[in-house]
Parts: C-alpha cells; sequence; structure tokens
C-alpha cells in the first residue's frame, strides 16, 4: 500500500520518508477518529497545511482508504494510516500534536451530554495511548461533551504523571467560528473583519459569547443580544436538526479545528501573538477549567486571560455557565477517579 508502511513494500516511501525526515520546519501531526464526519475533512485541510510534515491517520475502521485518499494529494506533508487499537501506539510516536475528533455525535434531541457514557471511554483509551507514545504532544481535545472529555483526559494524564495543563486543550474554536459569522450578518459585515470572544464551555448555557467585547467595537440592542446569544449556543443544535438524524457539525468544525490546530503550530513554531479561546486548566473562576482567551506558544497555552469587563447580561450567564460547568467537570474528573 503507497501510504502505509505497515501494509507493505512501496519504493515511493523512501522518498517520503526523505520528505518527512527533511521538513525541518515541520511538525507531527496524528488524527485520532480520522475516518470520522469531521476526521475526514480535517485530514484534508491538515494535509494541505504547509507546517504539517507528517500526518498520521489513526480510525477503528476505514482508515486505509482515507489514507490512500488523502496521500494522492500533491501537498508537502506525508500521510499514514493506523487501524485498530494495536497500531494506536505507532499512530502516536513521536507526535508534535494529536487532534482527537473520535467518538459518537449529537442526534436530534440529545444534548452533549447524552455522549458521555460512550465519548468518555473513548477518550480515555486514546489519551492513556498518548501518555505512553507521545507524552509531551500538545492535545487538541474535540471529543463531546468538551466540558467533561478535558477534565477526563486531564486525570488520565496526571495518572500517568505526565500532565502539564498547557498542553491540553479543549477545542471551542467552532463557538468562536459561528459568533463571528453571526455577529457579522447582523452588523452587515464581512466575517472576516469581525472577532468575537467566546467563553465559558462548549454546550448549551455554558457557551458565552462576549458581545460587549465584540471587534471592531459595536453595540447592540438588548432583542440582537438576546437573538446572538441564543443563536450562538443553540449554533450545534441548528446543524443537528437541519442534518435530522444524520450527525452534528462535521466540515465548519473542520474548518474551526484547522483553524485552531494552525494557531497551536505557529505558536510551537514560536510566532509571536497568536491568541485564540480554548478550553483549558484555568484560574480565571473558581473553577478548574473554564474558556477563555489564551496565548499560544512554544510551551502551549502560555498564559491564559483574564474576562475582562462584562455588561449585565454577560454576569448573569456566566452565573448559569459557571453552575451547569461544575457538574460537568466533576462528572469527567469522577468517571477518571472512581
Ligand atoms: P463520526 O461518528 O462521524 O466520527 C467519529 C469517528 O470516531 C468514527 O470514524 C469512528 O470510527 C471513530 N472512533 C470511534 N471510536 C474510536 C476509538 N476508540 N478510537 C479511534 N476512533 C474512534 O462523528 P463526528 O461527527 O466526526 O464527531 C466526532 C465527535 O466530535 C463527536 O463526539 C461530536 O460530538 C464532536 N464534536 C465536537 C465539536 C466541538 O466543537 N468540539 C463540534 C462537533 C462535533
Amino acid at each position: 500500500h503507497p501510504s502505509n508502511p505497515q501494509m507493505g513494500e512501496n519504493p515511493s516511501l523512501r522518498a517520503a520518508d526523505c520528505r518527512a525526515k527533511g521538513g525541518a520546519a515541520g511538525f507531527k501531526v496524528a488524527i485520532l477518529g480520522a475516518a470520522g464526519g469531521i476526521g475526514q475533512p480535517l485530514a484534508m485541510l491538515m494535509k494541505m497545511n504547509p507546517l504539517v510534515s507528517v500526518l498520521h491517520l489513526y480510525d477503528v475502521v476505514n482508515a486505509p482508504g482515507v489514507t490512500a485518499d488523502i496521500s494522492h494529494m500533491d501537498t508537502g506533508a506525508v500521510v499514514r494510516g493506523f487501524l485498530g487499537q494495536q497500531q494506536l501506539e505507532s499512530a502516536l510516536t513521536g507526535m508534535d500534536l494529536v487532534i482527537i475528533p473520535a467518538g459518537v455525535p449529537r442526534k436530534p434531541g440529545m444534548t452533549r451530554d447524552d455522549l458521555f457514557n460512550i465519548n468518555a471511554g473513548i477518550v480515555r483509551t486514546l489519551c492513556e495511548g498518548i501518555t505512553k507514545s507521545c507524552p509531551n504532544a500538545l492535545v487538541n481535545l474535540i471529543s463531546n461533551p468538551v466540558n467533561s472529555t478535558v477534565p477526563i483526559a486531564a486525570e488520565v494524564f496526571k495518572k500517568a504523571g505526565i500532565y502539564d495543563p498547557k498542553k491540553l486543550l479543549g477545542v471551542t474554536m467552532l463557538d468562536v467560528v459561528r459568533a463571528n459569522t453571526f455577529v457579522a450578518e447582523v452588523l452587515g459585515l464581512d466575517p472576516r473583519e469581525v472577532s468575537v470572544p467566546v467563553v465559558g464551555g462548549h454546550a448549551g448555557v455554558t457557551i458565552l459569547p462576549l458581545l460587549s467585547q465584540v471587534k471592531p467595537p459595536c453595540s447592540f440592542t438588548p432583542e440582537e443580544t438576546e437573538f446572538l446569544t441564543k443563536r450562538i449556543q443553540d449554533g450545534g443544535t441548528e446543524v443537528v436538526q437541519a442534518k435530522a438524524g444524520a450527525g452534528s457539525a462535521t466540515l465548519s468544525m473542520a474548518y474551526a479545528a484547522v483553524k485552531f490546530a494552525d494557531a497551536c503550530l505557529r505558536g510551537l513554531r514560536g510566532d509571536a501573538g497568536i491568541v485564540e479561546c480554548a478550553f483549558v486548566a484555568s484560574q480565571v473562576t473558581e473553577l478548574p477549567f473554564f474558556a477563555s482567551k489564551v496565548r499560544l506558544g512554544r510551551g502551549g497555552a502560555e498564559e491564559v486571560y483574564q474576562l475582562g469587563p462584562l455588561n449585565e447580561y454577560e454576569r448573569v450567564g456566566l452565573e448559569k455557565a459557571k453552575k451547569e460547568l461544575a457538574t460537568s467537570i466533576q462528572k469527567g474528573v469522577s468517571f477518571i477517579k472512581k
């Protein structure tokens, strides 16, 4: 198989290995759950990212097919596929960044928390693999419920004695992407010009857009604030309902995941001033994890920013968000500690 050293001999692999080693500026990235609805477009977009020199695609199904397909793209990254748990270790060895979209998505009527029973175990297994094969890698966790899976990952890493809070990031970028889009629509602007901080967590009322801090500076009527906050919080459900049983956001999520991963890689490379929102270990509130703006650097989330001034509407939202977040975080922690 041309793209997978595990699956046989192929002379083109020599060239590929040379390229992989020669890519001085390139990073090694693994996607776990690479054959899924998010995983496939995410793999395609990462194969197009010039910062990536090696791309490992791992899944428990269909990894060889996706790998063969993506490997034919004439971009720089060398692609290798890994199928099933016995190949998890090889998939992870030497990775700089691990992106995890593995797990089941929502169907209409489900909350993200309804996914806990299945996805918690998947995330635990994958994170155990990371402790063994790439304990220093940056981890971008997408699998829901993010508010619980990030605490799960942290506990697994603590147990193994490798936990570095700066290197574990729950991906909330899709909430920011949606907020930028919806706010731009209301303001009649190009979404590329709009930047909305979204803090808290990644589920329902824990998603807290800070509309008082939108750039460029602007103001909203109370009705607009209510409409936008609700639409941003329910953006995922809007997609789940439209897909009517066929899953949740995959294409916009892959776009958001790559936007975030690219920021992480630029940080790892040493670029200055890379700031994005993520769900991380935090002292911004009394909760152990919270999403807010973070500065991404060589060590991961090197600085976690305070929330800044909130208006009354946001202060009320923050209290609601913290209440639900506390429960979700605790649920994740006890899953490993019990
Ligand atoms: P999907 O079902 O299309 O794909 C999931 C993939 O994970 C499948 O290919 C499956 O084989 C794989 N998988 C299952 N168990 C695995 C294991 N033990 N190891 C490796 N791979 C495994 O689901 P989709 O739509 O790609 O969503 C994936 C996850 O992302 C869901 O939990 C979903 O809720 C979450 N999500 C998160 C968002 C965020 O903003 N953080 C946004 C949208 C979805």
